[in-house]
């Protein structure tokens, strides 16, 4: 798995240069006429997207609000990658729906992953938004929004080869003023088969390096202490090269994922660096060691496994098998033996058999993840397992299988919390606890979440934590000395 690519100072050097010939210009204060009420839905991506969405709004003059009710536009960011989360979002347009009988004014539209595929049902045959807008046409929204008031219904879901957004500085919704999301890549080439991702959010592209680096420095600047980078698959993080690896400007550095977890991680020392996703037939050794060259990289990984039976993978489509992840767990662990790992699990594919979810449950034994997002297969229109095969895994043999898939998980999480008690970490502070005034939250580089009392700290501190005990998988302790 070795690749050919220039040394990382090479990079930095050129990265720096660019950034300090080009001092961050404020743009002028627009006046805020109008009010937008912006709920996210599904991945980090989709609340990613939101902030670049409440960025562009905002040039238009748009203020957000917390308070639908006081919304003079209401835009949905949707998600379609399970059934469910449609269902939800269907909820919610009937609601809005309703609320437009009395405000005649109000404008409601639907952004994201549902946006392609549900844009005749949604405006034509329910009448439930005057908007539809795809994951790659949001700079078009100002006029979309214009349009509306015109007095038309307004669509554009085109999806593009090159938008990235990377000049837009995001909005920052929701903020601790700690910890944020940077997007790095958009889009999947890559055609699991389960997976609606590759035609609602379309091609593989990366963003420039320079813009990434830039917008984890102006973070920093403002004391934000913890970026976290995010693509569909990050290991295939690429710039300067094609698709065929070859070098496309040879003026110009090539950047591939760990050149640009170790740029970014050369931001400052106390900005820490997450990423997700990794995907396990893209995830190179480089990688891991450049997560441990740098101590401010966090020593978690969630690399999602889907099944633990060959045969089922290559249904799915993943590119890898059984004996190939179990591989990269094992170059993880020995690089890093620290290190967190998480996945993603479902039950029910299309022609699972009970020996072939016998093969997830231990390939879960082996690994004993620290945590995993687990689901019933749900079927997506337009996908390649929609075409090829059958849903053929009664609803309640996926039911079952999730909750003993579930189960074990409960186990090994708890397992692998109990390891943390009677050790001490530094934690990044993030806020107040939820549960008392009293205490602080934050996590520590394994991202587990780790509350202790106050003292003279606050948000956005270094704290070295002695664990106590844990309660499920929450850690609690007490500061031990200043990180
Ligand atoms: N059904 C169930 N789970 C799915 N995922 C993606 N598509 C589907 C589907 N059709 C899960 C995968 C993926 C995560 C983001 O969502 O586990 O990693
Ligand atoms: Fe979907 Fe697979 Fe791409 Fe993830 S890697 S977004 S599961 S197609």
């Amino acid at each position: 798995m070795s690749e050919t690519s220039p040394r990382p100072h090479d990079a930095q050097a050129l990265l720096s240069e660019e950034h300090q010939g080009s001092p961050t210009v404020q743009p002028a204060q627009p006046t805020h006429t109008r009010k937008l009420y912006l709920e996210s839905y599904g991945c980090q991506m989709n609340f990613s997207d939101s902030e670049i969405v409440a960025s562009i709004m905002d040039e238009a003059g748009y203020a957000t609000t917390r308070n639908e009710e006081e919304a003079d536009l209401i835009l949905l960011n949707t998600c379609a990658i399970r059934d469910n989360a449609e269902q939800r979002v269907h909820k919610r347009l009937t609601q809005f729906k309703r609320a437009k009988r009395s405000r005649p004014d109000l404008v409601v539209g639907v952004l994201g992953c549902m946006a392609e595929r549900l844009r005749e049902s949604l405006l034509e045959q329910q009448k439930l938004v005057d908007l539809v807008v795809g994951p790659d046409a949001y700079r078009d929204l100002p006029n979309l929004v214009e349009q509306v008031h015109g007095g038309q219904k307004a669509v554009n879901v085109l999806l593009s080869r090159e938008e990235t957004y990377a000049e837009i500085s995001p909005v920052r919704l929701d903020a601790n003023g700690v910890t944020a999301f940077i997007s790095i890549m958009r889009g999947c080439d890559n055609m699991c088969s389960f997976c609606v991702v590759p035609f609602t959010r379309g091609r593989e592209r990366s963003r420039d390096p320079q813009s990434i680096v830039r917008e984890a420095q102006q973070l920093f600047e403002q004391g934000y202490r913890e970026v976290t980078l995010l693509g569909q698959n990050v290991d295939s993080y690429k710039w300067n090269i094609d698709n065929k690896g070859q070098i496309k400007n040879p003026d110009e550095p090539v950047v591939r994922f760990a050149e640009l977890l170790e740029l970014v991680a050369g931001v400052h020392p106390d900005l820490r660096v997450r990423f997700s996703t990794s995907h396990p037939k893209d995830m190179t050794d480089d990688v891991l060691h450049a997560m441990a060259r740098h101590e401010n990289i966090c020593k978690y990984i969630h690399l999602p496994v889907q099944s633990g039976n060959s045969d089922v993978l290559k249904r799915m489509n993943r590119g890898y098998t059984r004996e190939w992840y179990l591989d990269r767990i094992a170059a993880i662990r020995r690089i890093m033996p620290d290190c967190a790992i998480s996945t993603d699990i479902i039950a029910g594919f299309c022609g699972e058999t009970e020996a072939e979810h016998g093969d997830t449950l231990s390939l879960m034994r082996e690994v004993r993840y620290d945590m995993a997002y687990m689901f019933k297969y749900s079927e997506r229109p337009r996908t390649l397992a929609e075409r090829k095969f059958e849903d053929d895994v009664s609803e309640e043999d996926k039911g079952r299988r999730l909750r003993e898939i579930i189960d074990l998980q409960g186990g090994h999480s708890q397992e692998r919390a109990e390891g943390m008690v009677g050790r001490t970490y530094r934690v990044l502070i993030e806020g107040v606890s939820k549960k008392s005034d009293e205490e602080l939250f934050g996590r520590n580089t394994q991202n587990s979440i780790v509350v202790f009392p106050k003292g003279a700290h606050k948000a956005g501190e270094y704290v070295n934590v002695h664990v106590t005990e844990r309660v499920a998988v929450t850690l609690r302790g007490t500061v031990v000395e200043n990180g």
